[in-house]
């Protein structure tokens, strides 16, 4: 912890509770959703001081919801739209996934910005809609290998950071869950080192302390994600500002996911 912190920011810090979360990208259909959910419930009977999240497609998402019901694992959607309703043809709203009873859901992952071209300010947008909604969401940021190897690792998640936040005010910032996730290592099998990705985190956190002041800078959530498989998570989730991570490949199978929480602590 660096510098002098007093006791009410001492509590934040400790209050942060370790979030490991499951996109499941395009996978596992409603069947498959179910028989994961039911054993992730047998599995998981104490109460854990971990958070776990599952995100499934959005076709999944209800029946995630009733399995998980009564549980303290939540769900939540990959993506929303920023409207709340209207003719915008394929798209779901806030409100649609507060009605399956999702709480989460992730805003700008790179697969989107990349794949599907959403900018900063589409972001921005749906970060703003989600929290209109009190859905959390998890608000993706991260560079390109060519971004990092031009040395602009920083600048591109201050940037992605800044314009995401746009029209979140003092009031709402403590409800955003941050996930640090470098596009280079998503998927590909390479992570970043413990000790680039903790650089990472304090980049994020010191942003926010910088924008909201140290109550939320301390409060926040940061998860990592790229290539978080059980044989890497532990190093990764000891970094004193990792609180969790986001899994893709490794949360598909119940074994891989419940070892990666099982990292924690
Ligand atoms: P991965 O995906 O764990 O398969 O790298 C992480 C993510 O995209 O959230």
């Amino acid at each position: 912890m660096a510098g002098v912190i007093g006791p009410a920011v001492l509590l934040e810090v400790l209050m942060r509770k370790t979030l490991i979360a499951a996109n499941w990208k395009m996978h596992k259909t409603i069947e498959e959703t179910r028989e994961f959910c039911s054993e992730l419930r047998d599995a998981v009977t104490e109460p854990t001081s971990v958070e776990l999240v599952l995100f499934p497609s959005h076709l999944s998402l209800s029946a995630a919801v009733e399995v998980l019901e009564g549980t303290t694992i939540s769900a939540g959607a990959q993506d929303l739209f920023w409207e709340s309703e209207g003719a915008y043809t394929g798209e779901v709203s806030g409100n649609m996934i507060i009605d399956a009873g999702a709480r989460y859901v992730i805003v700008g992952h790179s697969e989107r910005r990349h794949i599907l071209g959403e900018s900063n300010e589409v972001v921005a947008r749906k970060l703003a809609a989600a929290l209109a909604v009190e859905l959390t969401p998890v608000f993706c940021l991260g560079e390109t290998l060519a971004e990092r190897e031009a040395g602009n690792a920083e600048s591109i998640v201050t940037s992605q950071l800044d314009s995401g936040l746009s029209h979140v005010g003092d009031d709402a910032i403590s409800q955003v869950v941050f996930a640090y996730e470098p596009v280079w290592a998503i998927g590909t099998g390479r992570t970043a080192t413990p000790s680039d990705a903790e650089a990472m985190h304090r980049l994020v956190r010191g942003r926010v302390r910088d924008r909201y002041g140290e109550g939320a800078a301390s409060t926040i959530r940061v998860l990592y994600g790229g290539s978080v498989k059980p044989g890497n998570a532990r190093s990764l989730l000891e970094q004193e500002d990792v609180d969790g991570a986001l899994v893709g490949g490794a949360s598909l199978d119940l074994a891989s996911f419940l070892e990666i929480a099982r990292s924690t602590g």
